[in-house]
């Protein structure tokens, strides 16, 4: 019998998690799905609990939802455990973009300070999941969400002792970028990506198998859409994008773009004030809906928030372990030398063969330039430092990685943000 655990399961995304394991059930049958949350977001679990019921129930998928405040008691003899929690909730986020903000810095949920506020929040939390499921189900997979994912990663494969991929929506939603430039079936277009989640490079592209790559890079040049929901769409520089030789990610902007963004920043944040607060609003409006008796599928306003697709992605590798397809997927899993010029150790984002022993990260095909290898070198290396600050409360590793962040940059700069988010977030890092 398939169970599932999701932690963080009264999440106003969890309709979109729902609606793919429904619509797969035939390949991936989830028998026991049990929604697990704390306290504080009681209210939103039942409500969104029960749509998961209904749209169980109208579906015909004989599918059993619990839902439950005890965490271990979700963990207990899963087969995959999922997390997509936000310690500190959205009022966090907030504080997460403002604090930077106010520094005259990017403040953005994964990306630069706001991120690594996240990350200190956060791996405290997930490796207490992992002790849960070291003790509860061993032999479970960890499928992380959870923001900052790559980081959030490395810090379970260090440190959690428990099998553990990590996802994004980012690598998922390309291809489908890619599929409907070209207008062919999202089938059709195959990728290549490499570096780390929210800062890889897609480096091949494949449409019906033909190599477009270096025409879509034409393509690509200042066109929009190349972006998800939460991303402000600014054009990508044609010269730019050919001497790159790979397309960027979306998150890409901020490094590339700083000055751009940082102005875009300031626009938003006099004008629709952070996205936490923008999502939050979203928010309401989402669980106004998912109260409706009378709803019973995944309403199309979710559509408003960047995760799109984030259940194709759960399901997909969920359902090509459980039946050991071997198909070809990007996830963030231990680089073991996929990538020469990081340390084995970390964690990358790459293509990788899904079969039941979990993933094969792929030989790359075309090795990342030295442009490319640079800003990968430098982002991973705040992010191990990140890491070690997160997990041993290490004041001194978390200075030296926002001192080499290229969205901060300098000592003075990363220790007067540092101290400013250790303050603000002080309830949630037990570690410090
Ligand atoms: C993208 C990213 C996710 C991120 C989300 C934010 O999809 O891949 O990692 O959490 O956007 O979306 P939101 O609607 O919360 O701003
Ligand atoms: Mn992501």
């Amino acid at each position: 019998e398939l169970k599932v655990a999701v932690i963080g399961g009264g999440s106003s995304y969890t309709p979109e998690l729902v609606e793919g394991f429904i619509r797969h059930y035939d390949e991936l049958p989830v028998k026991q799905l049990v929604l697990a949350d704390i306290e504080a977001g009681q209210e939103k679990l039942r409500i969104v609990g029960e749509l998961a019921r209904r749209m169980a129930e109208k579906a015909g998928v004989p599918m059993d939802i619990q839902l439950t405040l005890d965490r271990r008691e979700a963990i207990k003899d899963a087969d995959f455990v999922s997390t997509q929690i936000r310690v500190g909730l959205l009022d966090a986020r907030a504080r997460d973009e403002r604090i930077p903000a106010k520094h005259g810095l990017i403040g953005q949920e994964t990306t630069g300070a706001g991120g690594f506020a996240k990350a200190l929040r956060t791996v405290p939390v997930i490796l207490d999941i992992c002790r849960d499921i070291r003790e509860l189900a061993p032999n479970a997979w960890l499928l992380n969400f959870t923001n900052p994912a790559g980081i959030v990663t490395e810090a379970v494969l260090k440190y959690g002792g428990v099998k553990t991929i990590g996802l994004c929506n980012l690598p998922i939603g390309t291809r489908m970028q890619v599929a409907g430039a070209y207008g062919v079936d999202v089938d059709k277009v195959y990728i290549e990506m490499a570096g780390i989640n929210h800062l890889n490079w897609t480096t091949r592209i494949i449409v019906d198998g033909e190599d477009v790559s270096q025409a879509f890079l034409t393509r690509a040049a200042g066109a929009s859409g190349l972006t998800m929901k939460n991303i402000p769409d600014l054009g990508w520089d044609a010269e730019f994008l050919q001497s790159l030789g790979a397309l960027p990610c979306a998150y890409h902007r901020y490094y590339y773009m700083r000055e751009e963004m940082l102005e875009k920043q300031r626009e938003e944040l006099d004008t629709k004030g952070t996205r936490a607060e923008v999502v939050k609003k979203v928010e309401a409006e989402l669980f106004e809906l998912y109260k409706d008796p009378e709803l019973k599928v995944k309403p199309a306003q979710l559509e408003q928030r960047g995760g799109a697709y984030y259940s194709e992605v759960a399901v997909n590798l969920m359902t090509s372990i459980y039946n050991n397809k071997k198909d070809i997927q990007t996830v963030n899993v231990l680089n073991n030398g996929i990538i020469p010029s990081l340390p084995d150790e970390v964690c990358v984002e790459v293509n990788a063969v899904i079969d039941a022993d979990g993933a094969h990260p792929l030989q790359l095909t075309t090795p990342l330039r030295p442009q490319m290898r640079g800003l990968l070198q430098v982002v991973k290396a705040y992010e191990e430092l990140t890491v070690e600050a997160a997990v041993h409360g290490d004041y001194h590793a978390a200075l030296q990685a926002l001192t080499i962040h290229p969205l901060v940059g300098t000592a003075a700069a990363a220790k007067a943000v540092l101290d400013d988010l250790l303050a603000a977030n002080r309830a949630y890092l037990p570690q410090f």
